[in-house]
């Protein structure tokens, strides 16, 4: 069953309270993204595993521990999941960088797969799929799937704010799946809007619209 873990780090809440104000500007938008996103890199590794390794210090070789060797991926879903790459890179260098087109269809609020280039092994990859929002879940539980008919296996999805409803849909559809929030929110409006939300997460990073 999907693990769902809320990180409320002072730090993340503290940002997410300027992210959500309508008044910032795409510029402090996408820098406070990225930021957030650093900060969610440094929960969603915090169970990679490791191996001990002999060390030579100046003084003696002791016994230390470093990554064992797991290639990731990090996977943005386009547009906004671009949004929360650097961030996570920042941490994370050696990770490859797949991308996955998807928009919602305002009628229907269906998603529409437009792009997808991944790592050629993304089988061999623990991924890191990230979207700041978790609407309904439709492009999330859409991303996960055509992953995993890649052949990816190990996938985590990272969103900044998510609804109920977008949780549960990615929980049912994918219970191997690990969701990690910044926050989750009230509910969605008529027009599949999380409230309260940040708006239109595309529109504000890219000064659309
Ligand atoms: C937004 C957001 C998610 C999706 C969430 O993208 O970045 O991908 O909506 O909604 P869902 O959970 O109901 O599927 P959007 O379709 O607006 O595209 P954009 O990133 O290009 O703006
Ligand atoms: N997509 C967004 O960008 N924001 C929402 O609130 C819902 C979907």
């Amino acid at each position: 069953m999907s693990k769902v873990t809320e990180v409320s780090h002072p730090l993340i809440l503290h940002k997410l309270a300027y992210i959500r104000n309508k008044e910032t500007g795409a510029k402090d938008f996408r820098q406070l993204v990225e930021e957030v996103s650093m900060l969610m890199a440094y929960e969603v590794t915090r169970d990679l595993p490791m191996e001990e390794v002999d060390v030579q210090t100046p003084i003696c070789t002791t016994k230390c521990k470093m990554l064992a060797g797991k290639k990731m991926a990090i996977v943005p879903i386009l547009r906004a999941g671009l949004g929360m790459v650097d961030g996570m890179l920042s941490l994370i260098p050696a990770a490859k960088v797949g991308h996955i087109g998807l928009y919602r269809d305002e009628e229907t609020l269906q998603p529409v797969e437009y792009f997808c280039k991944l790592p050629q092994d993304i089988a061999e990859r623990e991924v890191i799929v990230v979207d700041p929002m978790l609407a309904t879940g439709g492009s999330s539980a859409d991303a996960i799937t055509l992953l995993k008919k890649r052949g990816a296996k190990n996938i985590r999805l990272v969103c900044l704010i998510a609804a109920p409803e977008g949780i549960k849909c990615v929980t049912d559809k994918h219970p191997d799946v690990d969701v990690y929030v910044a926050s989750i929110d009230e509910k969605l409006n008529e027009n599949g809007y999380i409230v309260p939300g940040l708006g239109d997460a595309g529109d504000r990073l890219f000064g659309t619209k």
